[in-house]
């Protein structure tokens, strides 16, 4: 059984907008503190950032970061976050029933997001569960106007005197779910999200506003919610969001391997949406997509850390992820890749120890989970124009979803010409030979094809032992005459560099 596409340079989705390798920071867990702040920490700087985990962070490669929340901003008072840091208060953090001490905030994260790389920009989201329109456009004149208002100039006194240039913003987080603190219906929270955004584009119309879409495609109101809301927000906002997360559920693996087919259709649906209500309103304007939080969690698995209420910075969320789940994940980032068209940003929840690919201990090492492999590779290779990949590949039935191809597959074409192909092989047992006919691309060497896979797909990286998983390349590999022959190992992640 074997598995085939074809490339060419005229059939193409779209271009790859570099924020589609987006991440989150959320006061949540040890996200910020021991993740990326600690001070007291051996590598931290003057400002008690981890360098070591800055280090990673630029090998990862992330460019829009979110903050900071998440179900965090619901109750998130962003003035309680600037200013000197001893006289910042301590406030219970509903979401995650936690203590916020607030020694971590908008400055810091400021800091933060202009040393995590060239690329890196904030992307930062507004209350409107607790709060609504005067604190939002209240931070956004904190945050973004350059001075001589009473705002500005606090922000200045507090030692930044350059305005943040925020571009991008989140009107909320889910809060079409009854988890979160001021959850609203469609109709109150398509009121207050176009409210916002209207004051928002008061002080600037150039902001890129994100409307709360739902909180995962299971949601009842799915797809109603994102109609409703877009229909009062619609000539006012940029994009909706979409969340989602897979995990293995009893044992069945061939299904978690094929998360991507329902994170696919969510796209399709979500864009179906929004297209729907463009129609309806006779608007040539498109909404895109901000799938703003994505990644692998086994949110039904016990805390396997003893954690009180109201502590500060406890041990949440802390998933250690399996070669498995790294295969699962780049399937995920293809899927992103191949909807480069209209998802133009998306986030990777989250950076570092909460559902993370960086792992940190509070006075230790820092690491790379599995995770971080793919994200970093996409990251890196993922940048130019999406090719249309068609696969003509062996597939099997799964119980979740359907007839899945084993074959998962994306390319991307860079300026220069050179063309990375992203594949994952479903196969839990089997190699899956593959041609690509490339002809029409004037390829003729294969730089290098890298492999994600182990021989025990549950080995992991941990504390004790960090570099368990690592790619390695594979063998076999060729091109010749414009056709492309490689053999992807079983339950793999494959990174294939042409020029
Ligand atoms: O990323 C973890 C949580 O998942 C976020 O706080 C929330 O928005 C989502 O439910």
């Amino acid at each position: 059984r074997s598995a085939r596409f074809t490339l060419h340079p005229d059939f193409t989705v779209g271009e790859v907008n570099p924020r589609l390798f987006g991440s989150f920071v959320e006061h949540l867990g040890r996200c910020v503190y021991t993740g990326i702040h600690e001070p007291g920490h051996p590598t931290a700087d003057a400002a008690g950032l981890r360098t070591d985990v800055l280090e990673l962070v630029r090998e990862l490669g992330p460019t829009a970061i979110r903050y900071p929340g998440g179900n965090f901003v619901s109750g998130f008072r962003w003035e309680d976050s600037v200013g000197p840091v001893d006289e910042r208060p301590r406030r219970l953090d509903l979401a995650w029933k936690t203590t916020e001490s607030n020694r971590f905030g908008l400055g810091e994260f400021i800091d933060f997001v202009r040393k995590a790389g060239p690329e890196a920009e904030p992307m930062m989201a507004v209350n409107l569960g607790t709060r609504g329109v005067a604190e939002a456009i209240q931070l956004q004149e904190y945050a973004n106007h350059p001075s001589g208002t009473e705002l500005s100039d606090r922000r200045a006194a507090n030692g930044d005197k350059d305005p943040y240039g925020i571009r991008l913003w989140c009107l909320g987080n889910e809060v079409d779910g009854p988890w979160q603190t001021g959850h609203k219906t469609a109709e109150e929270y398509g009121r207050i999200a176009a409210e916002t955004a209207r004051a928002m584009r008061q002080i600037d119309p150039d902001v890129e506003l994100v409307a709360s879409g739902s909180s995962n495609s299971n949601m009842d109101t799915f797809a109603a919610w994102e109609a409703t809301v877009l229909t009062e927000t619609y000539d006012l906002v940029d994009y909706v969001s979409l969340h989602s997360y897979y995990w293995e559920t009893d044992g069945d693996r061939d299904s978690f391997l094929a998360s991507a087919v329902d994170m696919e259709a969510f796209i399709e649906k979500v864009v179906a949406t929004c297209d729907h209500v463009g129609a309806r309103l006779k608007s040539d304007k498109k909404i895109n997509l901000s799938f703003d939080e994505w990644n692998v969690w086994y949110m039904e698995k016990p805390n396997p850390h003893q954690v009180e209420d109201w502590q500060e910075a406890p041990r949440l969320l802390e998933d250690i992820y399996s070669v498995t789940d790294a295969v699962v994940f780049g399937s995920l980032l293809i899927a992103l890749l191949r909807h480069a068209d209209r998802v133009t940003v998306a986030c990777l929840a989250q950076l570092v120890n909460v559902i993370a690919p960086i792992m940190t201990e509070p006075g230790g090492a820092a690491w790379r989970q599995t995770t971080f492999y793919p994200f970093a590779q996409a990251s890196k290779y993922g940048r130019g124009t999406v090719l249309d990949v068609r696969v003509d590949s062996p597939s099997h039935t799964t119980k979740k979803h359907g007839e899945a191809d084993l074959l998962h597959a994306t390319a991307v074409r860079a300026e220069d010409g050179s063309v990375t192909v992203f594949a994952v092989n479903r196969s839990q047992t089997e190699a899956l030979p593959l041609t690509v006919e490339l002809a029409g691309l004037g390829l003729t060497t294969v730089v290098e094809h890298s492999v994600l896979a182990d021989a025990d797909p549950e080995a992991r990286n941990t504390l004790e032992d960090q570099d368990r998983v690592t790619p390695h390349a594979a063998e076999g590999t060729s091109l010749t005459a414009g056709s492309l022959t490689a053999t992807l190992e079983p339950l793999s992640w494959n990174v294939i560099r042409l020029a």
